[in-house]
């Protein structure tokens, strides 16, 4: 079997038209959509990630703010530009690249982010809200994947998900969004981590494979089933004198090897990644609709 791929960036278009509507109607009421990102560093791939999100909320007639602040800038100096940022009516959401520089607290930033505004969905009241599956603001990336899986026929319900990965960023919030008993979820979830014995055992026992481990090959085609749908959501970064920048963007999995032996698989890039924008261009324009119900 070679697989089907699954087209992130077709789908993220779909749904960038859909959301195209909503922001016309928010117009119409006098309200734009409005993201601010933050990034603290000048780490490439993070300032690479930063300018697609300011660039797609361009692309949409959103608002968007570019906040950027050097390596040394101190946590008090961060509080302070997202205190600015929670009172900005202009802004409706924020995000605050991560990783940040050691240095700073990294909770206590994402404490900071009023909740109403926090787009990533990292805030505690939001992962609390997410678990108990009350409405908030659920993490792009994860959010992205579910979609991903729904709009290219492969509906998560009643199937049995294994994901490697235990993030907080994408790992833990997809399992608490499948496992949630509403329409598009309704998984059996498995989580594989570091700490699993033998992953591969999990992994060929999977309807989906969710890779999210952050590890280049790391899921090799004897450890996917006959036809399973694997969603790939690694960006690991390869040298490549022939590329343009000198580098190219890999997943967890090895692709051409898997392809042969999956139902559907998503590349890298083009997957995953333009969802996880998607997602949080759809996240803002819902904090500015919830500013006028
Ligand atoms: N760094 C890598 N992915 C993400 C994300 O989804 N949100 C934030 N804030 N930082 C990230």
């Amino acid at each position: 079997m070679v697989a089907e791929i699954i087209d992130g960036t077709r789908i993220a278009e779909q749904m960038r038209a859909e959301m195209r509507a909503k922001i016309a109607e928010l117009k119409s009421r006098g309200i734009t959509p409005g993201l601010a990102t933050v990034l603290v560093g000048d780490d490439s791939a993070s300032k690479s990630y930063v300018g697609m999100k300011g660039k797609a909320c361009v692309e949409m007639g959103m608002f968007s703010v570019g906040e950027r602040l050097p390596e040394q800038a101190t946590e008090e100096d961060l509080l302070r530009v997202i205190e600015r940022l929670n009172e900005d009516p202009r802004i409706h959401g924020i995000l605050v690249q991560l990783p940040l520089p050691k240095h700073i607290d990294e909770s206590r930033v994402i404490y900071a982010v009023s909740p109403e505004k926090d787009v990533d969905g990292l805030h505690p009241v939001n992962v609390g809200r997410m678990i108990s599956g009350e409405p908030g603001f659920v993490p792009c990336t994860p959010r992205g994947i579910q979609e991903l899986l729904i709009r290219s026929g492969h509906n998560p319900e009643g199937k049995h998900v294994v994901i490697v990965g235990r993030s907080n960023l994408v790992g833990k919030p997809l399992a608490n969004i499948l496992i949630q008993k509403k329409k598009g979820a309704n998984a059996t979830v498995t989580v594989c981590h570091t700490g699993t014995k033998d992953i591969a055992k999990h992994t060929r026992a999977a309807d989906i494979i969710v890779a999210a481990a952050g590890r280049l090959n790391m899921i090799t085609a004897d450890m996917v089933r006959e036809g399973a749908v694997v969603i790939d959501v690694g960006t690991n970064r390869v040298d490549d004198l022939t590329a343009k920048r000198g580098y190219r963007l890999v997943g967890d999995v090895d692709f051409e090897a898997v392809r042969q032996k999956a139902g559907a698989i998503s590349p890298v890039p083009g997957g995953v990644g333009p969802m996880t924008i998607t997602l949080l261009l759809a996240n803002t324009i819902e904090a500015a609709a919830r500013t006028v119900r």
